[in-house]
């Protein structure tokens, strides 16, 4: 029986938890979220050591600390845009913990129960499937391997049948109540997690992390039950519920249905049609955006990648700071997958200091962009390629953009012709009323400040 003191932590951990996952949704409060989530952990973890740790204290200690020591350098020095890729391997570290827990548990447990064998199955299960996919997410992202779709000859044949054995292995152990067969249902798991990852390329990355963040969530909760452990199932119910929800809106944000998103790469796509466009681009000095800018009444800066990688984001601001002073209206259009992981732009031009009334959503932009005299694109590539609305080959079709190419005049800044995440040309790059300024994002950014200067 749990004593009562420990039950009532970890009810303070769980509603920490639920509180963190209110503040993180909106930008206001999502540090302040942040924090409380944190400490919901800390009681967790140092009541779970003080009233659960009954072997190898020591050696428990010690992981604890060697964890720390990892985790907390990784998580202070990575850069924002590598993010993703860290959060897909303390993704998969939880989801290899959950499956260890539970290969451990089976052998030493005295329940024999079915739902304790089947809470069992699940976490192994799931468990690795998280870890393995998410390695392979991580190696993606951080282009150690190639971030295109890898399609194995007979792929999703092999795919099937790997589940099918998976869930036949699970079965068996079930019956048997076989330890060995459920070290084969972790390989199984394993090669699953792989196959299931490897056809998911380019910009759907980050959707497969934020998918298998959610079985992460449902294995740690089925070890909840295998340890029995109320915190654990909380816990790991909110993550898989939460990473549901955010597969589901950035599946949405990108006008793509998730099984299209992990399984499309399976079916083949009309080749990608060149598009009967001019091909003459048009580039220009500061001095030139100078002047045009001089001209305008309303401005509207278009932020995505580009601006994270070259921390442009100060510099922006300055330069809207200015136009304003100068009676001109900007406005920030900030689309939902803009840069790498959700909210990235909002983060960013928060650091920055920009008003958060200045950031407005596709819904607000796109019904009078007809009007906007000039569209700043700063380092944004896809959320403006109008493929996505008018070429049904187009990879990225039904992805909702900003209708920029409607705009009076659009200057990209970005340093070369190079497409954006997910590969694809841009067709606006060639449009008659675009000025390219090449260049690093904040170099450019900076040059054309000291040349509104002058104007
Ligand atoms: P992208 O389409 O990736 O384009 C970014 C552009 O920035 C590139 O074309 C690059 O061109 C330019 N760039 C890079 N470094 C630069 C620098 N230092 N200075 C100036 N420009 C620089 O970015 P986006 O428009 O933000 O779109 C995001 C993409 O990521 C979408 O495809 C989206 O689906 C995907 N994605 C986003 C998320 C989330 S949640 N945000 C999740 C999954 C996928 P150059 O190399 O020529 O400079």
């Amino acid at each position: 029986m749990t004593p009562t003191w420990v039950q009532l932590a970890y009810l303070a951990a769980a509603l920490c938890f639920v509180l963190a996952l209110k503040g993180l949704s909106t930008p206001r409060y999502a540090r302040a979220g942040n924090l409380v989530g944190a400490a919901g952990m800390a009681l967790a973890v140092v009541v779970a050591y003080v009233h659960g740790v009954q072997h190898n204290g020591i050696l428990i200690a010690l992981m604890i600390v060697l964890g720390a020591a990892v985790g907390v350098p990784a998580a202070r020095s990575v850069r924002m845009t590598a993010v993703p890729q860290m959060v897909a391997l303390f993704n998969g570290v939880g989801g290899a913990a959950a499956a260890l827990v539970a290969l451990t548990e089976y052998g030493e447990s005295t329940d024999t129960g079915v739902f304790f064998a089947v809470a069992t199955v699940l976490t192994v299960l799931i468990g690795a499937v998280s870890f393995s996919g998410s390695v392979v997410t991580f190696l993606k992202l951080q282009e150690i391997m190639t971030t295109r779709p890898v399609l194995l000859p007979g792929g999703r044949y092999v795919g099937i049948g790997t589940a099918v054995l998976a869930l036949a292995l699970a079965v068996a152990v079930l019956a048997t109540g076989s330890g060995t067969l459920l070290v084969l249902v972790a390989l199984a798991g394993l090669a699953l997690g792989v196959l299931f990852v490897l056809p998911v390329g380019g910009a759907d990355v980050p959707i497969a992390i934020s998918l298998l963040n959610a079985f992460t969530g449902l294995a740690v909760a089925a070890s909840g039950y295998v340890l029995a452990n109320t915190l654990l199932i909380v816990a790991g119910t909110l993550v898989g519920a939460s990473g549901t929800i955010l597969t589901r809106l950035m599946a949405q944000a990108m006008g793509r249905s998730l099984a299209n998103i992990l399984f499309g790469a399976f079916t083949p796509r009309a080749a990608a049609v060149q598009s009967d466009v001019d091909r003459t681009v048009r580039s220009g000095t500061v001095e030139d955006v100078a002047i045009l800018l001089g001209y305008a009444h309303s401005v509207l800066v278009v932020p995505g990648y580009g601006l994270a990688v070259a921390q442009a984001q100060h510099a922006a601001r300055e330069l809207a700071q200015l136009l304003e002073s100068r009676g001109i209206a900007v406005s920030y259009g900030i689309h939902p997958v803009a840069g790498r992981m959700p909210g990235h732009m909002n983060v960013l031009l928060a650091e920055a200091d920009v008003p958060y009334e200045h950031l407005k959503e596709l819904d607000d932009v796109n019904p009078g962009i007809g009007s906007v005299d000039v569209v700043l694109v700063v380092g944004a590539n896809d959320v403006v390629n109008p493929g996505a609305r008018d070429e049904p080959s187009s990879p990225i079709y039904g992805m909702p953009i900003f209708d920029v190419d409607r705009a009076k005049a659009v200057v990209f800044m970005k340093r070369s012709m190079r497409p954006g995440f997910a590969g694809v040309d841009n067709t606006l790059l060639y449009n008659a009323k675009t000025t390219m300024l090449f260049g690093d994002a904040k170099d450019s950014l900076t040059k054309l400040l000291a040349a509104v200067k002058q104007v």
